[in-house]
């Protein structure tokens, strides 16, 4: 069982947050999305509330040593302006300037420590790292999601050095815990998947696993070519995975023999070249004309999508439908985000995309939970441990 943050006692002690802030931002610098900073809040409250002095920890991208462009100032301020409190930012991640800053901390204060990713041992999964960062603080929590797929010192090998009642998951961990392993597994029924992804190959597994748990599951974006492909349609110009149409026939065929329902696209945008010059007619799946290729769904999709997700007691969607970005798109991935918020029903989303398209809309409080989502999650569907689930339940070694 996971250890639970509320399960253990944090009143006044030093604590170590492992965040993931890794965020995307502009080439100015400012960052374009907070999902993942608003994520941490509550943790972050409820260690304040507790009089904690927290250290918190985070990487941002991939540098290889320090960059100036990947500092965590940006988040800093963020959390400043949205904690409405001083927040330090350390001038690295453990040297002996950081320690001392770590040391003096009193109970409400916030130290960030600079990208972690600046220290090459922190995708080393390395020991002495591990030690020098438990060694300043009594409790470690991790609310770091998207990163808890990795072997990386900050989530797996510092938790080494805590014992079972000094480490545990933050609240965000939590329900990303409870949506992708405890709901997913043990859905309420009927249940309905609406997935957009591009490429079968990278999900395929993840198609697999997901339909063993659904009723229905509606497969969308530039992934539906390849399986109307593997009925027979034509499909022109448009983007397939021709070496998979086995493994779409067979996926189709599994769904059968489950009494799964497997629901594709009924009608598209096309056009005839990609990403410009848009010549947008509407079509039926069975009518694309010659040379050219499927873009967005459209709105006898959408109906059917509609009816198909009327009678269901839980819907996950990841990934909008198309180029959601552009202003003449956005009305379909916009009426799946809807579907979701009108459902009274269990509703969850994730990945990038689809926060996107569920922040532009304003509905972010209309679903049950939106996930930091992330690989971490492909993991969890695909049925994979992670890391941190493992590794909270590990027996304490020395310090020294
Ligand atoms: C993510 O954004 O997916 C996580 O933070 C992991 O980042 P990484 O792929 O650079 O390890």
């Amino acid at each position: 069982m996971l250890q639970k943050i509320q399960n253990i006692d944090i009143e006044n002690k030093r604590v170590f947050l492992r965040c993931d802030f890794n965020v995307p931002f502009d080439k100015n610098g400012i960052i374009t999305d907070y999902t993942r900073v608003n994520a941490v809040l509550k943790t972050i409250k409820y260690l304040l509330k507790n009089n904690c002095s927290i250290v918190i920890s985070s990487h941002l991208w991939r540098p290889k040593d320090f960059e100036q462009n990947f500092s965590l100032a940006p988040v800093q301020r963020v959390l400043r302006a949205l904690l409405r409190l001083p927040i330090i930012l350390a001038s690295w991640v453990s040297d002996e300037k950081t320690i001392e800053q770590a040391k003096k901390l009193k109970s409400g204060e916030i130290l960030l420590l600079e990208n972690l990713r600046f220290d090459s041992r922190e995708k080393k999964n390395d020991e002495n790292f591990a030690k020098e960062l438990a060694s300043m603080w009594e409790i470690y929590i991790n609310d770091a999601f998207w990163v808890s797929h990795r072997s990386h010192t900050s989530v797996d090998k510092i938790t080494d050095y805590f014992l079972e009642w000094e480490k545990a998951a933050g609240f965000l961990l939590q329900k990303e815990n409870k949506y992708f392993k405890d709901k997913i597994n043990n859905p309420e029924r009927p249940f309905i998947a609406i997935v957009g992804w591009a490429k079968v190959s990278s999900k395929l597994l993840t198609i697999k696993k997901l339909l063993e748990k659904v009723d229905k599951i509606i497969i969308g974006w530039a992934m539906a070519f390849t399986f109307l492909k593997a009925e027979w349609y034509e499909i022109w110009k448009s983007l397939v995975e021709n070496d998979l149409l086995e493994e779409a026939k067979n996926i189709i065929e599994t769904a059968k023999k489950l009494n799964k329902e497997l629901i594709l696209p009924v009608d598209f945008i096309i056009s005839d070249k990609f990403w410009e010059n848009w010549i947008i007619k509407t079509v039926n799946f069975d009518k694309i004309p010659e040379n050219f290729m499927w873009l967005d769904i459209w709105a006898k999709s959408i109906k059917l999508f509609e009816k198909k997700s009327e009678s269901a007691k839980m819907i996950f969607w990841n990934w909008p439908m198309w180029a959601y970005e552009f202003d003449s798109f956005f009305e379909w991935s916009a009426s799946i985000a809807n579907i979701l918020a009108n459902s009274k029903w269990e509703t969850f989303a994730g990945w990038w995309d689809s926060i996107a398209v569920i922040n532009k809309m304003w509905l972010w409080q209309e679903l049950s939970f939106i996930s930091t989502w992330g690989w971490a999650s492909l993991e969890l569907l695909e049925g994979k441990k992670l890391v941190w689930i493992e590794k909270l339940k590990i027996k304490k070694i020395s310090k020294n």
